[in-house]
């Protein structure tokens, strides 16, 4: 065990783990935050993508120990209330289905246009193609960054 100091949404949080424990496991039972899903563990599907130092990671594959000291951002610190530009977008375009994968789709596309403003559909489809959903919301998901992307043309974090 280690105790670890994680900064997560700006707040800081001292973890008694395991330095290897996933940093995704902290997150929900440590830290109780559980906007952040668990879906397959081995990095394949994004559900469980934060930001680290405003990079999307797959918080199931990385060591809690390889976070702490960063800037650790999740769904709950994108905005408090729902006003980022991605979450009116998502609710315009009515983007979710059963909803288990888009939190993670939510920090991918943040991410996204934190560093590219105005994606092109190549751009999207490259950025997301990580974030798998089950439910086929592709789509929509596309449409609503689009839409995100003009209403706040600088993007996000
Ligand atoms: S749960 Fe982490 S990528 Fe699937
Ligand atoms: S909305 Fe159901 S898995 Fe994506």
């Amino acid at each position: 065990m280690a105790l670890l100091t994680l900064t997560i949404n700006k707040q800081s949080y001292k973890v008694d783990v395991d330095p290897e424990t996933p940093l995704l496991w902290v997150i929900r039972d440590e830290v109780n935050m559980t906007g952040t899903k668990f879906g397959c563990g081995i990095a394949q599907c994004g559900a469980c993508t934060v930001h680290l130092n405003g990079a999307p990671v797959r918080s199931c594959s990385l060591p809690v120990s390889a976070a702490a000291g960063q800037k650790i951002t999740t769904i709950e610190g994108l905005s408090p209330d729902r006003s980022h530009v991605l979450q009116q977008a998502w609710i315009a375009e009515q983007v979710p289905q059963c909803g288990y994968c888009q939190s993670g789709q939510l920090m991918s596309a943040s991410a996204l246009l934190a560093s590219n403003p105005n994606p092109t559909d190549e751009e999207i489809d490259a950025a997301m193609q990580g974030n798998i959903c089950r439910c086929g919301t592709y789509p929509r998901i596309r449409k609503a960054i689009h839409r995100a992307a003009a209403m706040k043309p600088s993007g996000s974090r």
